[in-house]
């Protein structure tokens, strides 16, 4: 049998027929995609050999830095903005539903439930104290009673409770009442970076980026019947807002954070949740 001679002009072609047996339809369109793309961009950007093991050995020690704690690839899709292209095509508000943003890789499971109205700051040396409140609605304004809402924030140090240790601190689940409305206490977001000591981190500085991400506060709102709701809120004002390290923001979900009564910083923010066509 001949053997055919693979070439730089040819060795696309070939590889994409290698595939053709996938049975999984779905699996085989992103294959092919994959190869295509990935071949386009060595054809674009010729490589040398050193070039592209140095290109190896930056995903390998990404891998090697994800653990159950820190996950870098999702850091490094966080910065390259593919975070933001992919929630882009999955959840596209309607006029009057909320946006949605990143999730981030601070979210915890289990996080405690609180009556509303508590303070998910355990510690007087989290920040300044703040109020948030506001509803949770459905596209015609109706509320949307026992609606979950969890809740995480960084301190003012700049770290999240799970960079510091177990304890659970600065998040939350609470549920809106039958009138759809939700209040609690926590601090005043405050900017911070995004985790830099690894190879993404490095990426960025190498490509003359900061790793910092504007003040914001993370919502995952659910309730029966909705489309899950990734958001966050963030603080009007605050640094970083037009160079998010992570493309996150939209004016939509930038609002005041202000000394009212008391001299006690207030938020309030109406919710509106998409119906869930499935
Ligand atoms: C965050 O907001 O918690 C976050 C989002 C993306 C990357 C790193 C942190
Ligand atoms: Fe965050």
């Amino acid at each position: 049998m001949a053997v055919r001679k693979f070439s730089e002009k040819n060795l696309t072609r070939e590889v994409i027929q290698r595939i053709r047996k996938t049975k999984n339809p779905r699996l085989k369109k992103i294959m092919m995609a994959y190869i295509k793309h990935l071949h386009a961009f060595v054809r674009e950007v010729k490589p040398t050999q050193e070039e592209w093991f140095q290109g190896i050995q930056f995903l390998t020690e990404t891998g090697h830095w994800s653990t159950g704690k820190r996950q870098e690839f999702i850091l490094m899709s966080d910065t390259l903005g593919v975070s933001m292209l992919v929630d882009a095509i999955n959840y596209k508000a309607s006029a009057g539903t909320t946006e949605s943003t990143v999730l981030g890789p601070f979210h915890r499971e289990n996080a405690p439930k609180y009556p509303l109205g508590a303070n998910i700051s355990r510690h007087a040396t989290d920040g300044e104290p703040c109020r948030v409140s506001g509803t949770v609605r459905d596209e015609k304004g109706r509320p949307v009673a026992g609606a979950k809402l969890d809740i995480w924030e960084g301190g003012a140090d700049g770290l999240y409770d799970s960079q510091k240790g177990e304890e659970m601190n600065l998040r939350g689940v609470f549920h809106t009442d039958a009138q759809g409305r939700f209040h609690f206490r926590c601090v005043t977001p405050s900017f911070y970076p995004v985790p830099n000591d690894g190879p993404v981190g490095r990426m960025l500085v190498a490509t003359g980026r900061h790793p910092m991400r504007p003040p914001h506060l993370h919502f995952w709102i659910t309730a029966k019947g909705y489309k899950p709701l990734i958001t966050h809120l963030f603080v009007k004002g605050g640094k970083y807002l037009d160079s998010d390290a992570v493309f996150g923001v939209k004016p939509e979900l930038i609002i005041d954070f202000k000394k009212g009564k008391g001299g006690m910083a207030a938020a309030s923010y109406d919710f509106v949740l998409m119906k869930d066509k499935k």
